[in-house]
């Protein structure tokens, strides 16, 4: 079945629906949140780079709220959490890397690999969403692109000095992603949503994001491939 005709056959207002998209919103609203926090915790860390992370942290400020908003209109309350656990491997990493000042780290995190990630899940989502989260998904997804390249930029300009410290984010970060991705297969289904559109995806963006920024092919294929 495509997707389109399973939106079609979709009932959004039914029991197993509306269970899954209490923790689908969940994870949603605090991964925008995170996102929020993970910005200005960045803009502390890049003070010249400070106007700029500032408006991508509001930019995810205001996507937490449309995702509010999306799981009203279908009168679900979001399990936060059920949210605030399913990131917390993800957070703690991090966290210690900003009280350690590696701000490449950070970068790997939240510019890259959430990015990547919420790309990914959105535009799998996107063709089998209810109309009203169709139009804000839509919106949300081309924000997320300019959040990608800041971090691109950033970490191709530093290159040489953070290429060491970026293979070992990565390694740290993506098993805990692909973990992240197995917890909710089920509830991704009952949406609608393939796991595997999911992971292709994002391997397909991260791998050419981690091009741009300077590293080799076979080196790309051992990193998008980390603990999977
Ligand atoms: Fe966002
Ligand atoms: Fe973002």
């Amino acid at each position: 079945m495509t997707n389109l005709q399973a939106s079609q056959t979709i009932d959004f207002h039914s029991d197993p629906y509306r269970d899954a998209y209490q923790r689908i919103n969940g994870i949603v609203i605090e991964g925008e949140q995170q996102a929020y926090e993970n910005f200005v915790q960045l803009s502390e860390l890049l003070p010249e780079h400070q106007k700029e992370l500032l408006r991508l942290a509001k930019m995810e400020a205001g996507h937490r709220k449309s995702f509010e908003a999306c799981g009203r209109n279908l009168d679900v309350i979001p399990d936060l959490e059920f949210a605030r656990q399913f990131f917390a491997d993800l957070h703690q990493v991090f966290q210690a890397a900003a009280d350690a000042k590696q701000v490449a780290t950070c970068l790997v995190v939240q510019a890259l690999v959430i990015e990547c990630f919420a790309i990914a899940a959105y535009n799998e989502y996107l063709p089998v969403a209810d109309d009203f989260a169709q139009k804000v998904t839509a919106l949300v997804v081309k924000d997320e692109y300019s959040h990608l390249n800041f971090g691109e930029i950033w970490l191709k300009q530093s290159f040489e000095q953070v290429k060491d410290e970026i293979k070992r984010a990565n390694q740290q970060v993506l098993p805990i992603v692909w973990k992240m991705l197995k917890r909710v297969e089920a509830d991704m289904q009952t949406l609608g949503m393939v796991k595997m559109a999911v992971i292709d995806d994002f391997i397909g963006r991260y791998s050419e994001t981690l091009s741009q920024i300077g590293f080799s092919t076979p080196e790309i294929l051992r990193m998008s491939l980390a603990g999977l």
